[in-house]
């Protein structure tokens, strides 16, 4: 009990120094002189986080142009970089880990710090465009919740999307890969909901904790190109195509 409190303690102090940084040298000191394990087992992995995003959006052919993005759990956000760098509108994210949410607050991304499992309604009426989910959306992540709770947690996603909106959720679940994915209540749950569940996409998925990715694909899914997207807008709209 005195070891979970006195780790308690220091986080909640780590949370308020990173928390009241304005400036990304101030954190890389930080980090030189903490040395976070978590922190850089995923800095060591920025190459392979950004080749598993890039995989997917070709997969998907998805376009991510002028889109509203939310990261749901980017860590390092190596995810975001490649959103940001691919020309989205905005990137947002929601992350409970104090370093990593300075770190990506820190490079000029809009970030929230809850339980982006308990707490998603928080962000209803947003109006996100593309949410990406690697790792954070699991079934491990409604032990407590159960299948209600994960439909709660869904309607909680509508509530915070445009409904033209594509949701990812690529769960972190070694059940999965060990059980199998067809007949898994959490597979259900989510095709119920709108979701199919992708084939395995080389770099993005990976053997015993990546099994499988669950998109549920809005109207601008599967965009070329900027042309496209905005021919795609025109219908959405209402308009005509050129
Ligand atoms: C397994 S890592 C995946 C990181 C990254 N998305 C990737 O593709 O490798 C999960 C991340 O989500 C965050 N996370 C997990 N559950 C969360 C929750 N309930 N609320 C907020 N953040 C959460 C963790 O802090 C961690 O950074």
């Amino acid at each position: 009990v005195i070891e979970v409190l006195r780790r308690r303690v220091e986080d909640a102090r780590r949370a308020r120094t990173v928390a009241a940084m304005t400036q990304p040298e101030e954190l890389e000191r930080y980090l030189e002189r903490t040395r976070p394990a978590e922190f850089l087992h995923y800095r060591g992995l920025a190459r392979e986080k950004r080749v598993e995003v890039e995989a997917l959006l070709a997969e998907l052919r998805l376009d991510v142009v002028g889109l509203r993005v939310l990261d749901l759990g980017p860590a390092h956000g190596d995810s975001l970089d490649v959103f940001r760098e691919r020309g989205a509108a905005s990137c947002s994210f929601v992350e409970r880990d104090a370093v990593f949410h300075a770190y990506n607050r820190l490079k000029g991304f809009e970030g929230h710090r809850f339980d982006l499992i308990g707490d998603l309604d928080r962000l209803a009426g947003s109006g996100f465009e593309l949410v990406y989910a690697k790792g954070s959306v699991n079934p491990t992540s409604f032990r407590m919740r159960g299948e209600r709770g994960l439909r709660r947690w869904l309607a909680a996603a509508r509530a915070a999307t445009a409904p033209h909106a594509t949701l990812v959720i690529a769960p972190w679940a070694p059940v999965l890969a060990r059980d199998g994915v067809d007949g898994h209540w959490f597979t259900r749950t989510l095709l119920e909901d709108g979701f199919e569940a992708l084939p395995w996409i080389d770099g993005h998925n990976a053997e015993g904790i990546y099994p499988v990715t669950f998109v549920r694909r809005g109207h601008l899914a599967g965009r070329l190109g900027a042309a496209a997207q905005l021919n795609e807008r025109a219908v959405v709209a209402g308009g005509t195509p050129s």
